[in-house]
């Protein structure tokens, strides 16, 4: 029996019932649609609502229809959604019995319940995508505890640093991103089934019993809250969109990187494209495209957010129109994670020229700073002058760090403090080695393999 055929008597307009079905994104929640009527149906016999014999009878078609897949659904727009399009199905195998499984349940509360079932494995699939990009960025990192490259900061030369703890960088902003899911999760997980319509029902239905039997870790507590919120779907979207922003970051360094002016690393020919004209050309398409789908996930967000923010309580059936961003935002996350992972874990790395670039352009300034206050002790601004102007000067000369040596010191701080340092050339040269630079910072959190190795282990 169909809902139609009671208050209204006509068939829905063609055009108005395709406008307004959910089927076309309502694969998403088969499986938890049916888990959802098999927990309600079996809690309704357990309550002593329905006939023990009926649910059998019923349960047993649903899980048929679990074998069966979707396909043995009639997915017609006329059907409306998922949830009828079940209903039906199980009507058509045993008859007008099957309307007893809707008793006290309404598609509001079955909807939300559907969502956050399937979201709650979804969750699961990213945090374990996530989990798996950073393994691979500690499994490159130990490699690369003394591959020296540039910092920067304005995307300038700053200071020196190792491969390995920027890409212990990564994987850091990847572990928060994976503790703000499992936060989620949490919220996600609480079971709306129970809530009805909007204010549940007279049928004496047992909430902790399908709370248990569909594995949630509580009910929600208020019914009307419960059919007419989708903040959880709004925090996972944000969610994922600043694992895609994270991941963004990470391509435009590959972009950076594989250009001929960094000459940093190559990317491998699998995740490269060319051009059609300019023979020469080894393109980083995927990191591009993965760049740009970052805000695919933010429009997302703003759909759902812009949806939510009129809308009266509780259902209204604009909240259909959630869903789709929400599993749209998913899979493009998902697949994100995946090839960012796959293209970054196959980069060459040319450390040789991580080394050039690190004596060349005075990344290591600050160290010899530091070293003439502690083997002069005066004051860092000072010595941040005296050196500040001694490369002014090597600038203007045509020099380089490697030539710096304690006449040229010696010059400027005359000129600057009226006396000379007298600081030894191989101190100076220990100060200026980009080596040595890592390996003095060594305090938590900083670059030398030391400190590296502990944050790898942890
Ligand atoms: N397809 C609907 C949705 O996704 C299911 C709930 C329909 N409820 C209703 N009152 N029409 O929200």
């Amino acid at each position: 029996m169909n809902i139609r055929g009671g208050r209204l008597q006509k068939k829905m307009d063609e055009e108005a019932a395709k406008f307004t079905s959910s089927l076309k994104f309502d694969h998403h929640i088969f499986h938890a649609d049916i888990k959802c009527n098999i927990a309600h149906t079996r809690m309704l016999a357990q309550e002593g609502i329905i006939d023990k014999k009926t649910a059998h009878r019923i349960i047993k078609v649903l899980e048929e229809l679990e074998k069966e897949g979707i396909e043995a659904l009639d997915l017609d727009p006329s059907v409306e959604d998922i949830h009828m399009a079940i209903e039906e199905y199980v009507t058509e195998k045993i008859g007008e019995e099957a309307g007893f499984m809707h008793t006290g349940k309404s598609r509001n509360d079955q909807v939300a319940t559907d969502l956050r079932l399937a979201l709650k494995e979804k969750i699961r699939e990213i945090q374990k995508e996530l989990l798996h990009f950073i393994k691979v960025l500690v499994k490159m990192a130990e490699d690369h505890k003394e591959t020296i490259i540039v910092g920067y900061t304005h995307l300038q030369h700053a200071q020196v640093t190792t491969l390995a703890h920027h890409l212990l960088a990564y994987t850091h902003a990847l572990k928060r991103d994976y503790e703000r899911l499992k936060d989620t999760y949490r919220r996600v997980d609480v079971n709306p089934l129970g809530s009805g319509a909007l204010t549940t029902t007279s049928f004496p239905i047992n909430r902790k019993l399908t709370t248990r039997l569909l594995g949630f870790s509580d009910y929600m507590e208020n019914s009307m809250d419960a059919v007419s919120s989708r903040d959880f779907i709004a925090e996972t979207i944000f969610d994922l969109s600043m694992i895609a922003t994270n991941l963004s970051r990470i391509c435009e360094e590959i972009i950076l990187w594989s250009s001929y002016e960094f000459h940093l690393i190559e990317l491998a020919d699998e995740f490269s494209s060319t051009s059609s004209i300019m023979p020469q050309k080894k393109n980083p398409d995927v990191a591009e495209i993965a760049r740009a789908r970052t805000a695919n996930l933010y429009s997302n967000l703003m759909g759902v957010l812009g949806i939510l923010k009129g809308l009266p309580y509780t259902y209204n059936r604009d909240l259909q129109e959630i869903t789709p961003h929400l599993w749209d935002a998913m899979r493009t996350c998902y697949d994100m994670i995946r090839i960012v992972r796959r293209m970054l874990s196959t980069v060459k790395i040319d450390k040789k020229r991580g080394f050039e670039l690190a004596v060349s352009n005075f990344a290591t300034a600050t160290d010899l700073a530091d070293t003439i206050v502690k083997e002069k002790k005066i004051p860092f601004r000072t010595a941040h002058q005296i050196v500040g102007r001694l490369i002014n000067n090597l600038i203007s000369e045509g020099l380089s760090p490697l030539d710096v040596d304690s006449n040229l010191l010696d010059k400027v701080s005359m000129e600057i403090i009226g006396e000379k340092l007298g600081l030894d050339d191989d101190i100076i040269k220990r100060a200026l080695d980009p080596r040595e630079n890592v390996k003095m910072r060594n305090v938590p959190g900083g670059p030398s393999p030391r400190m590296v190795d502990a944050s790898i282990k942890r």
